[in-house]
This record gives structure tokens, C-alpha cells and sequence, in this order.
């Protein structure tokens, strides 16, 4: 049976970006691809990467966790966990930082951006995430790995990773192929739509919508996106960012081809039409997601969801670990 693995880092609200470029893929993968066991998690060790509040963080986890569900995800389809449940992470971790080169960890581009930003120290492990990431994917020997376009160059690490271990210990790790799709694989922010949406990165509130954004405010967050003076709807990255970006989450979120929204649209003579559409559209969406959430926060199932994704993910990392270490020379007996 093929594995698929991928996760969400704890260090912010969901994001729309967070759900078009992951969640809604995750939800799409689990229908399209029936022999393949899910392995989806909540990264709360590489949130501590930069400094974390200990009750947010707490809060923070079980949130993505009911999202996940409330988004689509099948608990009884997919393994749902929390990464620091699951011990054998931070081991093959610590395995990886031990089969990568500092250089390469230098030269990844979140580590660059993120370096700057730090106001404290900056942490070792923020240098090595990639080494965690890499032993999240091959502990579960992961051959698909959905993720937004910024995770690609982790995802190229990992499989260089998984090669050289391969290559120094004899055949152990399945060599991993990201998923990125075509259409919201990176979500741009509201007020400059040249940038990523992130929360942490915007400028103000009305950069990014979040999953838990009331639906005025999401509504009002759309029609005041920036975009450009002309006045024709059509899909066009470098001239045309903002109104691109729109197009896109209008495509991801109706699942429609793009060449059908801008044939709808292409007699409009203002923008205002178009916007107020995609308010609704947006708003009702996550609305059901809202909706989904409450049902799921009331019914106290969550742990006992976790408790038993934490229990599946280990019987696998576990045997796996035992075979890693073993040909590294590092198990005593046998
Ligand atoms: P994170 O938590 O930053 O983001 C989670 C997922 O959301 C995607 N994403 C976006 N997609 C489209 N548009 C956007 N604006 C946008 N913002 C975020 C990200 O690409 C990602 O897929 N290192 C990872 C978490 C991780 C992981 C893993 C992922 C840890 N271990 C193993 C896959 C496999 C991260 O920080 O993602």
C-alpha cells in the first residue's frame, strides 16, 4: 500500500492559503486515491522552532486538528495526529541533521527569510527544521507528499536526504514526490498580491482570511482586495496580481476551470460584480467549514480522534525506526 504524509505547523491561525494549497488537496487526495493510508498531522515541534505562548500553542493544536475534520478530512480514512506523540519523529530527526550538510540547510530560502525576522536569538532548530521535515516524510515511507509551492525546496532536500541515506546504508527510505496544484499552490496576500498570504507576514488584517475570520469581515476582506485601475477580468500574473489572485481562489474553491470563470466575467466593466461574487462564495464556504467546526468542538470526539492517530502513526514509526537504526550499525542486539 503507498503512504502520504504531510502536515501544518501550529504557529498561526489557518489561513485561506493554508486551505487551498493543503487542506482541500489533503480532502481531494483522500477520494481520488483509495489504496493510499494517510498520514496527516499537526507540526507542534517545528512551531518551536521560533519562540511560542505554551497556552496558544495548546490551543492552536487542537484547533487545526478540528479543521482538518471540519475541512473534510475522514478520521476513519486517515491517520490524524499530533507530531510530538509520535516520539520517533525527533529521533529520525536527530538521524537526518546527522546525514545533512550544514550548507544545505543554510541555503534554504524560509531559513533566510525567517533568520531576519527574529527579534531573540535565533535557534539552532530553525536551521535544521528541514532535517525534521525530511524524517516526517520517510519515517512512513511517504511516496506523496501534498504541499504548498514554498515547501518544494524541503521536499527537494528530503529527497536528496533519503538518497545519500540510501546510498551510504543500503535501500531503507522510499524516495518521496511532492503534489502541488495547479491552481492555489500559492495563495497571494490581499493588500499586495505579489507576496505569499501568510499571517505572520502580513501587513495588516485585511492581508489574509482566516478559517475563523467572521463572515462579514471575510466578505469585506474580498471586495477590499487590492487590485489593479483597468477593468477587464482576466487571468494575467505579472500585469495583473491582484485581480490573478482573486481569479485563482475563485477556481480553487468552485473547482471550476479558469477559462469558464473569466468567459462569465468578461463583459463586466468594473470589478465591483465579480468581488461581490466571490464574497459570497468565499464566505459561504467557510461558513459550512464554521459550521463543521462548532459540531465537532461540541461533541468531545477529538481526543479520542488523536489518541488513535497517534497510537496508528507509532506502530509504523516505530518498526520503522528499528529497521533505520539497525542499518546504521546503532542496534546492540542482532
Ligand atoms: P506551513 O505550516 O507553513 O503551511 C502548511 C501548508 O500550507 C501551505 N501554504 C500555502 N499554500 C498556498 N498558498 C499559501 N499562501 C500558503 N501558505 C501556506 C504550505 O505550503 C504547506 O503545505 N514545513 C511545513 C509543515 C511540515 C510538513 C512536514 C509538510 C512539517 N513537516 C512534512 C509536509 C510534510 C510548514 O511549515 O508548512
Amino acid at each position: 500500500m503507498k503512504r502520504l504524509v504531510s502536515g501544518i505547523k501550529p504557529t498561526g491561525e489557518l489561513t485561506l492559503g493554508n486551505y487551498i494549497g493543503a487542506i482541500k488537496q489533503f480532502v481531494k487526495l483522500q477520494n481520488e486515491l483509495p489504496d493510499t493510508e494517510f498520514f496527516i498531522f499537526i507540526a507542534d515541534l517545528h512551531a518551536i522552532t521560533t519562540p511560542q505562548d505554551k497556552q496558544l500553542l495548546k490551543k492552536r493544536v487542537r484547533d487545526i486538528a478540528a479543521y482538518y475534520i471540519a475541512c473534510g478530512l475522514d478520521p476513519n480514512r486517515v491517520n490524524l495526529f499530533v507530531q510530538s506523540e509520535v516520539m520517533e519523529h525527533a529521533m529520525l530527526g536527530y538521524i537526518m541533521e546527522s546525514t545533512a550538510y550544514i550548507n544545505e540547510m543554510e541555503r534554504m530560502i524560509q531559513f533566510k527569510e525567517k533568520r531576519t525576522s527574529q527579534t531573540e536569538g535565533v535557534r539552532t532548530s530553525l536551521l535544521t527544521y528541514p532535517a525534521l521535515m525530511a524524517a516526517d516524510i520517510l519515517l512512513y515511507d511517504a511516496s506523496i507528499v501534498p504541499v504548498g509551492e514554498d515547501q518544494t525546496q524541503h521536499l527537494e532536500l528530503t529527497r536528496t536526504l533519503a538518497q545519500r541515506f540510501n546510498h551510504l546504508y543500503g535501500d531503507t527510505f522510499v524516495i518521496p514526490e511532492g503534489h502541488v496544484t495547479k491552481v492555489g499552490a500559492k495563495i497571494k496576500d490581499l493588500q499586495e498580491p505579489t507576496k505569499k498570504m501568510s499571517k505572520s507576514e502580513g501587513l495588516s488584517q485585511k492581508s489574509y482570511i482566516l478559517l475563523e475570520d467572521n463572515l462579514n469581515q471575510i466578505k469585506n476582506k474580498i471586495k477590499s482586495a487590492v487590485t489593479d485601475s483597468d477593468t477587464k477580468i482576466y487571468f494575467d500574473e505579472v500585469n495583473k496580481p491582484g485581480i490573478s489572485n482573486l481569479l485563482t481562489i475563485y477556481s480553487a474553491i468552485t473547482d471550476t476551470p479558469m477559462s469558464d470563470i473569466v468567459d462569465k466575467y468578461k463583459d463586466e466593466t468594473s470589478y465591483a460584480g465579480f468581488k461581490s461574487d466571490l464574497a459570497e462564495i468565499v464566505a459561504e464556504h467557510i461558513g459550512q467549514i464554521q459550521e463543521n467546526y462548532k459540531t465537532l468542538m461540541a461533541s468531545n470526539t477529538l481526543d479520542d480522534i488523536l489518541d488513535t492517530g497517534a497510537q496508528k502513526a507509532s506502530m509504523y514509526a516505530q518498526r520503522k525506526i528499528l529497521k533505520i537504526l539497525s542499518k546504521m550499525g546503532l542496534k546492540r542486539k542482532k
